[in-house]
């Protein structure tokens, strides 16, 4: 293999950039040049590439973000445009092509696949945790840290107020990021894509609880976690409904985009390195249209089909002790 080439794509996560260093560590290790393609799959149809070497990736296990930039590339669904990148990697005589990102990315990278004889090897880099295949993905482990010590922080001012705190994660439509960070807080109450019903079920679920908690104690503060654009209408209308018929005052807490951010946490620095050093090992091994993925603690690989590219079905464990958990504090 003489270059390797490397571009991160989708929602960007923490993790990301060690991801970039592992990748270009290992291919320099093996004696390939890297190419760093900008803004996703973007930078590869208008041939928008930077030279990495081991001095780019100086300290960037550490860093947020990712230097390569990202983007969703709504061009990409297109056959032409597939071509077109198949020819730039040809073009410039690149032997492999690393795509780290989410499911939406790893669709485009099996396409790539279908057309181009070299490998393309994903990376499953998103907070959302949501690939089939993988034990977890890059930024996930970081993005939990996050919306827990926000929880932690928003639990303070619930107490001191009596007050009902909804908060918004993400996860697009998945619930990993709500059950996970729920649980790791102490979180009263949490709602998940998966299991979600109807608003009317829900509310009744969540009135039921803070009823049952606050015969249990003193204090009237609930925290609720609930995974992004679940409520129907939006979560002002869970907020004055709840309001309404407890009687205790409601706020809305939306983390937002901080859950993208911030320097990875040692799981994701740790899964990041693995798994960019193993997605240049496949590229070694010619072997084409996989994942580098972690299964069972182990690095995997994972043909990227229609298995792979469904949701993940949430933690069994974490499902069944939700409700148990979150009734006792
Ligand atoms: O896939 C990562 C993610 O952060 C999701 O959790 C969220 O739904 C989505 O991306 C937000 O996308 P955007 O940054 O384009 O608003």
């Amino acid at each position: 293999i003489k270059k390797i080439a490397v571009l991160t794509s989708g929602g960007d996560a923490p993790g990301m950039n060690a991801c970039i260093r592992a990748v270009c560590l290992a291919a320099i290790s093996v004696g390939a040049d890297v190419i760093g393609y900008k803004y996703g799959y973007n930078g590869l149809l208008k041939q928008e590439y930077i030279p990495l070497d081991q001095y780019v990736v100086r300290n960037l296990l550490q860093r947020g973000g990712t230097i390569l930039h990202s983007a969703r590339c709504e061009k990409f669904k297109h056959p032409e445009q597939i071509e077109l990148a198949a020819k730039h990697l040809e073009d410039i005589n690149v032997d492999g092509l690393v795509v780290i990102g989410g499911d939406g990315s790893f669709r485009g990278a099996k396409k790539l696949q279908a057309v181009w004889d070299k490998p393309v090897i994903g990376v499953p880099g998103t907070i959302d945790n949501d690939i089939t295949g993988t034990d977890y993905t890059v930024g996930y482990h970081t993005a939990i840290q996050t919306a827990v010590e926000s929880l932690d922080k928003v639990r303070d001012t619930a107490e001191a107020f009596e007050r009902i705190f909804v908060v918004d994660v993400m996860g697009r439509e998945a619930g990993y990021i709500a059950l996970n960070s729920a649980i790791s807080a102490g979180a009263d109450h949490v709602l998940l894509p998966e299991t979600f019903t109807s608003a009317a079920e829900e509310l009744v679920k969540i009135l039921d609880k803070l009823d049952k908690r606050r015969k249990n104690r003193a204090n009237k503060s609930h925290i609720i976690v609930i995974t992004e654009n679940l409520w129907p209408g939006g979560l002002n209308v869970l907020a004055d409904s709840l309001q309404a018929e407890s009687g205790v005052d409601v706020r809305i807490l939306t983390l937002g985009h901080v859950q993208r951010g911030g320097s990875p946490v040692w799981q994701d620095r740790l899964l990041a390195t693995k798994l960019g050093t193993y997605a240049v090992e496949l590229i070694q091994q010619n072997e084409k249209g996989m994942m580098s993925a972690i299964s069972h603690r182990l690095p995997a690989a994972i043909p990227l089909n229609d298995d792979t590219l469904t949701r993940k079905e949430l933690n069994t464990y974490s499902m069944k002790i939700r409700d148990e958990i979150t009734l006792l504090g």
